[in-house]
């Protein structure tokens, strides 16, 4: 039936894709006149976003209850002993993220923050892609010592013991489970010594929770971006505004499509192929990479008891659950990094997994030059080359990605509902 239902979605796709208007060459601005046809068809394919897919692996996903509840949980700094929350990282006001090189909770973490705008539309979660749904990822920051360094007792006692976080709770998942109420031995208790009956409820409540925060992450997307008014504009076969795409951001598209190899990762409405590479980064030790990432985060995922093939998961047979199952590890995934989406990407820098490059300037100056990437590494992905662009170029080509930054919609999803402000002001759309 879910099964179905996915399958359909796809179709749809497909049918869309083929019957999507397409950019006549006529009406081209001259500094694109020199593209051939399919790199033409690759601008054609960056705009419009598609609505946020389906997850049958959380059947809360698409609650509006839910949503909320998750919206009060995803800025609750009293899950974590150090008042850490998912806000704390992921902050909106600097587009979900933190603007530090390494996120920075309990302690430093050894990863950068990405934002959770558009985290709906990832087919795996996390800079080595370590979780294949949206709500699964979430118990990882809450469970992590140099994170949110809590725990799921922790999160469930706090909901519990506060009226309003219990009453929301309930309004979605109905009666707060009695096996988990506080008696004289309160099994939420730190060090608690719980049942393995009681601790299959504590699992299943807090998979709840979880689908919350993925129901409510599903509602943070990106907004409209200039590249979208730019593409519906070529499209339309009508001149693409200066305010949107100038002629510096036009031929940084031309480069992005074309010699620049960029489309070859980066690509469709959200600039990812959603798979992993590896651009030769050398690591700490100023050599050979050190982080496994793929590699790692395929057991990892495979061995998650919350996969999407899991007891949580609303819909362990479907394509996601499939996916999860048909991993296998090989050496060549070791270093391979997913390929991050490039919307808002003017608003999240410091970039790449670690951090490691300040400004879009340094970014474009890596792929320039390929400067600190191993030249020989054998896990090195070979489609990287250095581009040898003029100063012009590289100042076109940062231009083109500051053009994939929109403004954030729903600013009712994106503030903290219990701030004072908030409380009065009205209640997010549906
Ligand atoms: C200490 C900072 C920190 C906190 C707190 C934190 N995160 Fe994150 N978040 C990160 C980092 C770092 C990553 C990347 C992890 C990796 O790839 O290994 C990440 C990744 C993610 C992703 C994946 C995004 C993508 O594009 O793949 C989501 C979604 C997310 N976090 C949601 C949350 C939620 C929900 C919470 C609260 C329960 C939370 N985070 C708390 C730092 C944090
Ligand atoms: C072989 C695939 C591939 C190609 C080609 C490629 N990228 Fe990337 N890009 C990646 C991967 C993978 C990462 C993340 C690497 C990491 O964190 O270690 C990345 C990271 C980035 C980032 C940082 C995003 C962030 O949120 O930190 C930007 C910006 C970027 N690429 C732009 C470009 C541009 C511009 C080009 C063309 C000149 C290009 N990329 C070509 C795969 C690719």
């Amino acid at each position: 039936m879910v099964v179905a239902t996915l399958l359909l979605d796809a179709s749809a796709l497909a049918l869309s894709q083929e019957s999507a208007p397409k950019i006549a060459r006529a009406t081209l601005p001259a500094e694109l006149a020199l593209l051939t046809d399919e790199e033409v068809a690759r601008i054609a394919r960056m705009s419009p976003l598609p609505p946020i897919a389906a997850d049958a692996t959380n059947r809360f996903a698409d609650n509006v209850e839910a949503a909320r509840f998750g919206q009060r949980l995803f800025f609750e700094k009293r899950f974590s002993p150090a008042g850490v929350s998912c806000a704390t990282c992921h902050d909106p006001a600097r587009a979900f993220t933190d603007g530090r090189p390494l996120a920075q909770g309990i302690g430093e973490t050894r990863r950068n923050s990405p934002t959770v705008l558009d985290a709906g539309r990832r087919r795996w979660l996390g800079w080595d892609g370590k979780f294949d749904s949206l709500w699964s990822q979430a118990l990882s920051p809450i469970e992590n010592p140099v994170e949110m360094g809590s725990d799921r007792a922790t999160v469930l006692r706090t909901i519990r013991d506060d009226a309003e976080l219990r009453t929301q709770h309930e309004a979605v998942f109905g009666a707060f489970p009695s096996e988990l109420s506080s008696a004289s031995t309160d099994p939420l208790q730190v060090g608690a010594q719980r049942t393995e009956a009681q601790q299959k409820v504590v699992d299943q409540t807090t998979a709840n929770v979880l689908k919350a925060l993925g129901a409510y992450q599903r509602k943070l997307t990106s907004g409209e971006a200039p590249i979208d008014r730019a593409v519906a504009a070529l499209k339309a076969g009508q001149a693409v505004a200066a305010s949107d795409l100038d002629s510096s951001a036009l031929r940084g598209m031309a480069i992005f499509v074309s010699r620049g190899g960029c489309y070859q990762c980066h690509r469709g409405p959200s600039f990812t192929d959603e798979e992993f590479h590896n651009l030769g980064f050398t690591g700490a030790n100023g050599r050979v990479a050190d982080d496994p990432a793929r590699l790692a985060a395929v057991d990892f995922v495979k061995a998650n008891p919350w996969n999407a093939a899991g007891a949580f998961s609303d819909a362990p047979s479907s394509p996601k659950g499939q996916m999860v199952r048909a991993l296998r590890r090989s050496g060549e995934l070791f270093g391979q990094f997913r390929t991050p989406p490039l919307r808002s990407v003017a608003q999240t820098s410091p970039y790449m997994h670690d951090g490691r490059l300040g400004t879009l300037a340094d970014v474009v100056h890596f792929y320039d030059t390929l400067e600190g990437a191993s030249p020989v590494g054998h896990h090195g992905e070979a489609v990287l080359e250095p581009l040898g662009l003029t100063e012009a170029e590289r100042s076109d080509l940062i231009r083109f990605l500051e053009s994939l930054s929109g403004k954030t919609p729903n600013p009712e999803w994106t503030r903290d509902p219990s701030s004072p402000d908030a409380r009065t002001s009205p209640a997010p759309e549906r």
